[in-house]
């Protein structure tokens, strides 16, 4: 069963179904409206039925050809379809190739929020082609740069909070990732997707050190969840407001007193270099970004939780950070609705002191 979206079916779909063919087995698709409306429960119930009314069984693979909603929707099918099927990931975009495809988590959104029903089912393969990034290049080149850009904001949060030297390649690569050379961008996506894998493989349930992928999304959740991204031209992609959270996450950090200056200057210079946002959006209120952010998934007993990381390619904690000092966050967060990437804080006691179990980070 090949689940597609709209836009990448018209450009690959025929060459799929048709070298599918010959491998003699049966296809069923469907092809889906773009955009995150799609990620619906009366869409998955659609597919489901799609999928009932054609007989298939447990002997059904579902097959995702899309960027991040897609994949999405498709996995959490493939959960509850026959209590569980197989499915594939063969995503189309920079961001759902680093981020969405691994790891098994797949939701659909509601009224309530996004993301807030689903599941965790692993793909049992995820296969990725740079090809796709070009197909989108020609037919829409200013979308296709938005979301490439988007998804190399991930690459350089896997760097920042894992592998130093991935974070190295970003900003020293700037301009042949940007023209999207194949050799460079094969290897950023396969070392961001071995990262993934790593810290997933550690907790697959976000138990505790799979939050560290979070880094960035506290605050940049809350920005998109108040940009109310239901038109793409109007408001912020994900991997816009994560570029917004991981400034001023580096910010909140050095106001702890466990990131150097610095190292935040290298972040905010790495994400500038990729043209992505580091404001948040001036129509924003700091008391709406302070309730968003208090009612973010990560936090537990009423705490807002935040992944610090202490310097490039390591985390403090091996997990989301307790956010002792809400204060800091807000007169931060009153900052950044105004002012520079770079904001003038005053260091604060960091308190204790963990480790990630894994050696390395640069000395800023
Ligand atoms: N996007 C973060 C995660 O998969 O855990």
């Amino acid at each position: 069963m090949l689940v597609a979206d709209e836009n990448v079916f018209a450009l690959f779909g025929e060459t799929f179904l048709s070298k599918f063919k010959a491998t003699g087995k049966t296809l069923f698709h469907m092809v889906l409206p773009s955009g995150e409306t799609t990620k619906d429960r009366k869409v998955k119930e659609q597919v489901e039925d799609f999928m009932l009314k054609n007989k298939m069984n447990r002997d059904t693979c579902c097959i995702a050809l899309g960027g991040g909603v897609i994949g999405d929707l498709t996995g959490y099918i493939a959960a509850t379809f026959m209590r569980g099927v197989p499915f594939v990931q063969l995503p189309t975009t920079l961001l759902a190739m680093v981020d969405a495809s691994v790891g098994g988590k797949t939701a659909v959104n509601t009224g309530y929020g996004k993301n807030l029903i689903g599941a965790f089912h692993q793909p049992t393969v995820v296969f990725m082609d740079m090809g796709f990034l070009d197909g989108f290049s020609k037919r829409d080149p200013v979308r296709a740069e938005r979301e490439f850009k988007a998804g190399i904001a991930e690459i350089i949060k896997t760097g920042a909070i894992w592998d130093c030297s991935l974070f190295e390649v970003c900003e020293q690569k700037v301009e042949a990732i940007q023209r999207r050379e194949h050799a460079v961008l094969n290897e950023i996506v396969r070392r961001s997707v071995a990262i993934k894998a790593e810290v997933v493989t550690l907790d697959p349930k976000e138990g505790g050190l799979r939050a560290i992928l979070n880094w960035g999304h506290t605050i940049g959740h809350a920005v998109e969840g108040l940009m109310g991204m239901t038109d793409y031209a109007d408001g912020l992609l994900h991997g816009e407001c994560v570029a917004i959270g991981m400034v001023l996450e580096c910010n909140l950090a050095r106001a702890m007193g466990v990131l150097h200056s610095s190292a935040v200057g290298r972040v905010v210079r790495c994400i500038e270099a990729y043209k992505l946002p580091t404001k948040i959006p001036h129509h924003l209120r700091i008391d709406d970004i302070m309730r968003k952010m208090m009612g973010d998934k990560k936090n537990t007993g009423g705490k807002l939780k935040c992944v610090i990381i202490d310097r490039i390619g390591h985390c403090w904690e091996p997990k989301a950070s307790m956010v002792s000092s809400l204060r800091a966050l807000c007169r931060l967060v009153h900052f950044a609705c105004r002012h520079a990437p770079i904001l003038p804080v005053r260091a604060a006691h960091a308190g204790g002191r963990a480790c990630c179990p894994r050696a390395g980070g640069c000395p800023t």
